[in-house]
């Protein structure tokens, strides 16, 4: 498949089979992660990989990912943040979400579905997760197999 198929052929999955999501599948969808792009090369992006159930369930006390057997929690490393010097706008949110759309066709391509979820507590991850202060989760990707079809 084209990247222009891959992007036709992705949509937003919200019901999953259980399922898990083999490793070397993980391993493709993260090597996509490693190679986007991220402003200055800073790479101020860390993500948590969530396969585990009770993991999976402390996501699910900060938002929905719809069951699925595969999360990975993006965070803003704002330690190593780049700034645009006229107005100091951190990018973070940008590179984060440069990661996720190339975790999210990858997914797509190796026949897994996804959903990018921005609507969670953070608190509740960061508490979750014990995140450290200067870490903050931007999104987070729902992974699996697709229980569904894309509404016509
Ligand atoms: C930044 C962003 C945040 C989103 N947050 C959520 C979310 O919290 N929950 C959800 O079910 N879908 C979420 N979505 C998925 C969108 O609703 C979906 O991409 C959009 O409706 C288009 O549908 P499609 O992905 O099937 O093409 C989000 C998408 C983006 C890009």
């Amino acid at each position: 498949m084209n990247v222009l198929d891959i992007a036709k052929k992705r949509y937003s999955v919200r019901a999953y089979k259980n399922k898990p999501v083999e490793k070397e599948k993980l391993d493709k969808i993260l090597a996509c992660a490693h190679v986007a792009p991220t402003a200055a090369n800073l790479q101020p992006v860390k993500l948590l990989v969530v396969q585990d159930k009770e993991r999976l369930k402390s996501i699910a006390k900060a938002g929905n990912i719809y069951n699925a057997p595969l999360a990975i929690i993006v965070c803003a490393d704002h330690s190593k943040a780049w700034k645009r010097p006229f107005d100091n706008k951190q990018t973070t949110d940008i590179d984060a979400a440069i990661l996720t759309d190339h975790m999210m066709l990858q997914a797509t391509e190796l026949g897994l579905g996804a959903v990018w979820v921005c609507f969670f507590k953070p608190d509740i991850i960061k508490q979750e997760f014990s995140l450290p202060d200067h870490l903050d989760p931007v999104n987070i990707l729902a992974i699996g197999y697709g229980n569904d079809a894309p509404a016509e």
